[in-house]
């Protein structure tokens, strides 16, 4: 029998999550996972959503029951799993099927299996937004052939968020690795977006010392305001929740000690490679790597001294530094997204991205609408230099100074915010300090210079020949 739409592959928690999406949305979907008791099971637990959910107990005959052409998901770990299965799947599908990969595939990976050509066509598709955005809409960022993405589109959508004004947020970006690009983007972005959240939590904790209701308070109401998001908002739910063993605040009985997957590491990786400054995500990174130091961190604590010096201040500007971070963080983001897609030969759609960010996805905020707006007018300018945002920067600007500095004097880590500030204070800096590394480099190595004036010469009248050390 014939009678799925569309298959999927891998009922972890994501791929249950999507195949009932899927289901809901009024699409039969053919189900097959590694091991028959999850599939079984998964169809037990389906409840009125199994009369669209047809299981299957191999892959032959998850093939079988699709309509042709047929479209496969898959929603299997990134890597080698991947690559095992569409080797298994490969003698079984003709040319004109499709195999979309929703994993968090590294972009590179995505380019090479695109590049492989037939047994069948390909798309790699990121998708974000957890197992409640799977489930009941998450942010799709597709790549690949226009095409093939246009085949499945009616479903991709379908089960997709919807931003406020209805529309939804799932898009064709690119050819090839595009979409598993932006998704490592904006997994980027996430990164940042929680380790500015969490140095501003510090200086609440240990500066304020407020204790985790009232810091609670402070999320939920931030919320209210210009940084509505889900970050904010999940960081007043769980600041707020208690430990039902000790009673004592979640947070506190909670080992500080960051885990990653990978994908924020592969962000900064591309963004050196590629020349784009991404500072912020890489202190994010680094400072999940940081975290992880727990027995160097407690030797550092032993040698150099306890916990910081309290500070007081007003809450109000917390808020406005962290405006003012997420703003720079986001201006990086995606200036990295504009130089990628001019180094790939994509025509990766900033606005686009930034509407189809607004819902499902982890970072979706309020904000993200304006961006759009911004990044519609003139997607290739930096986001600093959008009038609004401009503005914006200049009056939230001085509370981030202030909460950095503080932050320095009182030994409060902010590596994030500090690195977006610096940034910012490069790039509005016409004439920097790169001319004294000229000077060195052509000292100590004849790499020779660009003179201010014009004119001919390129090398210094060092003292020592120029290419002597
Ligand atoms: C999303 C998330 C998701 C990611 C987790 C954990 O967009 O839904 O980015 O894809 O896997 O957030 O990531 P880390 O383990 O790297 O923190």
């Amino acid at each position: 029998m014939s009678s799925a739409k569309i298959g999927l592959i891998g009922l972890g928690t994501m791929g249950s999550a999507l195949a009932l999406n899927i289901a809901e949305k009024g699409f039969p979907v053919a189900v097959w996972n590694r091991t028959t008791a999850r599939t079984r099971e998964f169809r037990a637990e389906a409840g009125d959503l199994a009369a669209r959910i047809l299981p299957t107990e191999s892959l032959a005959e998850l093939v079988a029951a699709l309509e042709k052409p047929r479209a496969i998901i898959l929603m299997v770990p990134a890597g080698a799993a991947t690559d095992q299965q569409i080797e298994a799947l490969a003698p079984l599908l003709d040319p004109e099927d499709l195999v979309i990969d929703a994993g968090n595939a590294d972009f590179h990976d995505t380019n090479r299996r695109a590049a492989a050509g037939p047994p069948m066509r390909f798309l790699g598709m990121g998708v974000s937004g957890g197992e409640e955005g799977a489930r009941h809409g998450p942010s799709i960022m597709g790549g690949g052939d226009k095409a093939d993405w246009d085949r499945v589109a009616p479903i991709l959508t379908a089960i997709a968020a919807r931003a406020p004004d209805g529309s939804p947020c799932a898009a064709w970006l690119g050819e090839a690795g595009a979409g598993h690009f932006v998704k490592a983007a904006h997994n980027g972005i996430e990164y940042a977006d929680m380790q500015m959240i969490a140095e501003i939590y510090g200086v609440l904790r240990d500066g304020f010392e407020m204790g985790a209701d009232e810091i609670a308070g402070v999320f939920r109401q931030w919320d209210e305001g210009p940084l509505k998001s889900y970050l904010v908002e999940i960081t007043g739910e769980v600041a707020a929740a208690k430990d039902p063993r000790t009673g004592a605040p979640m947070l506190d009985v909670i080992l500080d000690s960051a885990g990653q997957k990978g994908t924020g590491r592969w962000t900064v990786v591309e963004g050196a490679r590629l020349g784009a400054p991404i500072p912020v995500i890489e202190a994010a990174v680094t400072a999940r790597d940081v975290s992880a130091r727990l027995e160097e961190r407690a030797a550092g604590e032993a040698r150099f001294g306890p916990a910081p010096q309290p500070l007081s201040g007003e809450v109000s500007v917390l808020e406005q530094a962290l405006i003012a971070g997420k703003i720079l963080c986001y201006a990086q983001g995606f200036a990295m997204i504009s130089t990628a897609s001019a180094e790939f030969g994509w025509s990766l759609p900033s606005a686009e991205i930034a509407r189809i960010w607004r819902a499902g996805c982890i970072i979706r905020s309020a904000m993200l609408d304006d961006m759009a707006e911004a990044l519609e007018g003139a997607p290739e300018r930096n986001l600093i230099l959008d009038p609004a945002f401009a503005a914006r920067l200049e009056a939230d600007l001085p509370a981030l100074r202030r909460v950095v500095a503080s932050a320095a004097l009182h030994g409060l880590a902010a590596p994030a915010l500090s690195a977006g500030l610096f940034w910012f204070d490069q790039m509005r800096t016409k004439r920097g300090t790169a001319n004294l590394i000229q000077a060195q480099r052509d000292y100590f190595g004849a790499h020779g210079f660009q003179r201010l004036d014009g004119g001919p010469e390129k090398h210094g009248p060092w003292a020592k020949p120029a290419n002597e050390i």
